[in-house]
C-alpha cells in the first residue's frame, strides 16, 4: 500500500463556462451563438443551479476540496458594474463547499472573458489588465476569509496558443507574435495580482493565501532520436513547460505549482524552422500507447518525470488537473491509479505534493470539442440532468477515505 501524507487535498475540479451553463455574457457564449464552434455550450451541466446537489456528491465520495472557477461576466456582464446576486452565488457556492468539509480551490480565470473585455481587445491590449486587477481585488476581498488557495489564470499558454495561433478558440487568432504578446501579458497580469491577492490578507489579517496558476505540463519525448527531435523535446519542455513558471518565481509570485498533467507528446519533425520544431508531432503512431477518446497518448511516467523536473524550484506542487475522456471507465480507473502511483513514486523521493486533483467532477463542455468528449467522475445524461456516479469515482472514493492505494 502507498501511503499519501494526512494532509492531503483530494478532490475533482470543473470551470464555470463548461459546467454552468448559459454564461451569456462571455467571449465563447457569444462565439457559440454565431456558430463558429462545433457545439454551443448551452445549459451545460446547469451546475449554477444544481451546485449544492453536485457537492453532496462529492462529499459522498470523499473529497476533501473542490476546484471551480469564478465567471468574471458575470461577477462584471457590463464595464464597471457589479451584479451583487453573483457575487451572493459565489459566496453561497463557497459556504457550501466548506459546510461540507470540502476546501475551495478557486480559479480567477479560465479561458473565459466578458463580452466588453474582448471588444476592447482582450489579453492582447496590455492597459487592459487593469480591468482584470479590479476584478481580482473585488474578488478577493470578498471571499478572503473563507479560501486558502487560489489559481489566477488556467493554463496562460494553452489559452494563448489556441486563442491566438490556432484559431481554435475566441478570438480565433493565427499569430505567433500575438500569442507571445498575450503569454507576456497574462504573466504581468498574474505578478500584479498576486500583489494585490497578498496586500489584501495582510490588510485583513488574515493567514496568507496560497496562490498560483494551473500550468498545463506535457510530457515531451522524441519520435526517432533525431537532432531535430531532441532540440524540439528541450524547446518545448523549456518554452511550453517551464518558461511561464519561471518567469512568475522570478518575481516570487507563486506560493505553489499548480500543475495540470494529460499526457505525452510524442515531438517527429523534419525541418528546422521554428514553427515545426514546437508543433510537429508523430502522426505515424510510432510507440503506440493507449489513448484517450481524443487521441491523446497515456503516459503516467511522464507525471512522474515532470515532478522530478519541477523539484528544482522548491515549491510545493498541486495537481490541479489529471484526467481522461472515455466511455471506457475500465481505463478510467487503470488512467487514476497508475498516475497516482507515479504520484506516489514522486513524493518519495522528495517532490513536496499538497493534493490531487481529478478533472473532471462531471461530465461537461469540452471547449471547441463540445459534449462529446466524457471525463468526469459523475456522468451527465445531458437530456435530463440526472447525475450517475461511475464506478471509478467510487474506487477512488476509497483511496480518498484511506489516502493510500
Ligand atoms: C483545461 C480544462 C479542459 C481539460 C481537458 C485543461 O486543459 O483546464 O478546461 O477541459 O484540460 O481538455
Amino acid at each position: 500500500m502507498n501511503k499519501f501524507p494526512h494532509t492531503f487535498l483530494w478532490g475533482a475540479a470543473t470551470s464555470a463556462h463548461q459546467v454552468e451553463g448559459a454564461n451569456i455574457y462571455n467571449d465563447w457564449w457569444q462565439a457559440e451563438q454565431r456558430h463558429a464552434l462545433a457545439e454551443a455550450s448551452g445549459q451545460a451541466c446547469r451546475h449554477y443551479e444544481l451546485y449544492a446537489q453536485d457537492f453532496d456528491i462529492a462529499r459522498e465520495l470523499n473529497h476533501n476540496c473542490h476546484r471551480f472557477s469564478i465567471e468574471w461576466s458575470r461577477i462584471e456582464p457590463q464595464e464597471g458594474k457589479f451584479d451583487t446576486l453573483a457575487i451572493e452565488h459565489y459566496r453561497k457556492v463557497i459556504t457550501d463547499l466548506k459546510t461540507k468539509g470540502i476546501e475551495p480551490v478557486v480559479t480567477l480565470l479560465h479561458f473565459t472573458n466578458p463580452v466588453w473585455f474582448s471588444q476592447k481587445g482582450g489579453w492582447i491590449n496590455f492597459r487592459l489588465q487593469k480591468y482584470f486587477l479590479r476584478f481580482v481585488d473585488k474578488i478577493v476581498r470578498e471571499y478572503a476569509a473563507q479560501v486558502k488557495f487560489w489559481i489566477t489564470i488556467n493554463e496562460p499558454l494553452v489559452y494563448s496558443s489556441h486563442a491566438y495561433l490556432l484559431g481554435a478558440w475566441p478570438p480565433f487568432g493565427h499569430s505567433l507574435f500575438k500569442t507571445a504578446k498575450v503569454t507576456f501579458n497574462l504573466a504581468k497580469v498574474h505578478i500584479k495580482a498576486y500583489r494585490i491577492m497578498h496586500k489584501i490578507y495582510r490588510e485583513k489579517s488574515l493567514a496568507k493565501p496560497m496562490v498560483s496558476i494551473s500550468a498545463n505540463l506535457q510530457a515531451f519525448e522524441v519520435c526517432q532520436p533525431t537532432w531535430k527531435n531532441k532540440i524540439a523535446v528541450y524547446l518545448r519542455h523549456k518554452l511550453y513547460n517551464l518558461y511561464f513558471i519561471e518567469k512568475l518565481l522570478a518575481k516570487k509570485t507563486l506560493d505553489y505549482i499548480g500543475i495540470n498533467y494529460y499526457g505525452r507528446n510524442l515531438a517527429d519533425t523534419g525541418s528546422w524552422k521554428i514553427r515545426h520544431l514546437l508543433l510537429d508531432t508523430c502522426q505515424s503512431n510510432h510507440h503506440p500507447l493507449r489513448k484517450n477518446s481524443l487521441g491523446w497518448d497515456i503516459y503516467p511516467q511522464g507525471l512522474y518525470k515532470l515532478l522530478i523536473a519541477v523539484k528544482k524550484y522548491n515549491l510545493p506542487v498541486l495537481i490541479t488537473e489529471n484526467g481522461i475522456c472515455t466511455q471506457d471507465d475500465d481505463l478510467r480507473w487503470d488512467y487514476i491509479r497508475e498516475h497516482l502511483e507515479e504520484l506516489h513514486k514522486a513524493i518519495s523521493q522528495g517532490v513536496e505534493v499538497l493534493g490531487y486533483i481529478y478533472w473532471s467532477l462531471m461530465d461537461n463542455f469540452e471547449w471547441d470539442k463540445g459534449f462529446s468528449p466524457r471525463f468526469g467522475l459523475v456522468h451527465i445524461d445531458y437530456a435530463n440532468q440526472k447525475r450517475t456516479i461511475k464506478a471509478s469515482a467510487n474506487k477512488l472514493a476509497q483511496v480518498f477515505k484511506n489516502s493510500e492505494i
